[in-house]
């Protein structure tokens, strides 16, 4: 037995049955069984293309601005416990674990899992599981968490926020990264023009949530998608606020390109800079807070 395998029959003596009663496959519960293993199916799908882009260290935005970030707004100390939900392929963990956190990444993906773990250090562990069903999950154990480009990817998202405050200990940060919801809703945002010196940007929905399919290589199966949950900003602060996470932190984040030398160029680099491309949210846990449940919900998208 190698070292690898070693580490991870500890590990899974630790948290016992999480991710389901047969090794590697989620075990959705209630309703998210439903839907869990579509979510699952999809980036299984597309698992090895992802991984491809994203390799070691991230693609370009993950680089430049996703990941830095989301360190900066987790202040992980060394040794401290982190959660990575939907962790895809590990490239955060892999940097928290170079930052000396102990570190459990979480996926739906038993194929990304696997490629989590053949480009990281067996220190990290990679668990498959439904991040709307983390009840395996320790209670109070991890210092902080996050969930990086992937909240869009679940619904529905309360669930997946209650088992992270549960999970959390007192005072734990909860970090979320997302496309921006008011300036990149899928398929009703676009850029526009007025002559050559205004770069703007159109929205032509925002408040209500909904689905949209997403192809999510569209390289090599143009036809295959998966599906994108829109929300707007306060369909994430509501459910959090719920689960006794309170927003402490709200960054929007632009890109960091610009544009080459041309006629449109300024304006280009202008509403780059305006309009962000990324937002993040940073939640605490506060034991004995949490806001009674409303019915005008905007975070859980039906149909
Ligand atoms: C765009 S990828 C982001 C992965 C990673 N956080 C990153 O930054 O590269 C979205 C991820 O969400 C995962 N995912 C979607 N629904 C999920 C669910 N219900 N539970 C756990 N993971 C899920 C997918 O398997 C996929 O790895």
């Amino acid at each position: 037995m190698d070292q690898r395998d070693n580490k991870r029959r500890q590990h899974k003596k630790k948290f016992g049955k999480f991710g389901g009663g047969r090794a590697g496959e989620p075990r959705p519960a209630g309703k998210a069984a439903a839907a869990g293993p579509k979510v699952a199916t999809a980036w299984q799908r597309d698992a090895e293309w992802y991984d491809q882009i994203i390799g070691d260290e991230g693609g370009e935005y993950h680089r430049n601005v996703v990941l830095p970030g989301a360190m900066r707004l987790l202040g992980v100390q060394a040794g401290q416990h982190v959660l990575d939900v939907a962790c895809g392929q590990g490239v955060l963990c892999r940097l928290l674990h170079k930052a000396g956190a102990e570190v459990i990444g979480v996926d739906a993906s038993p194929k990304l899992i696997e490629l989590a773990r053949q480009r990281s250090d067996p220190a990290i562990t990679y668990l498959v599981g439904d991040a709307r069903d983390p009840s395996r999950l320790p209670a109070g154990h991890f210092h902080a968490a996050a969930c990086i480009l992937a909240a869009q990817n679940i619904n529905p998202l309360a669930p997946a926020f209650e088992g992270v405050a549960r999970c959390l200990a007192e005072g734990g940060r909860f970090v979320i990264v997302m496309m921006h919801p008011c300036f990149r809703g899928p398929k009703y945002t676009a850029w526009g023009w007025e002559g050559n010196d205004t770069q703007f940007r159109r929205v032509d929905r925002y408040l209500l949530p909904r689905k949209e399919p997403i192809v999510t290589h569209p390289g090599a199966s143009p036809d295959k998608y998966t599906w994108t949950f829109h929300r707007p900003i306060q369909g994430y602060v509501k459910p959090l606020a719920r689960a006794g996470l309170l927003v402490d932190a709200i960054e929007e984040w632009p890109s960091h390109k610009t544009s080459e030398p041309g006629p449109r160029a300024k304006a280009e680099n202008s509403a780059r800079k305006e309009i962000p491309l990324f937002l993040a949210l940073r939640a605490v846990k506060m034991p004995g807070y949490s806001t009674p449940k409303t019915t005008d919900d905007l975070s859980e998208v039906s149909g």
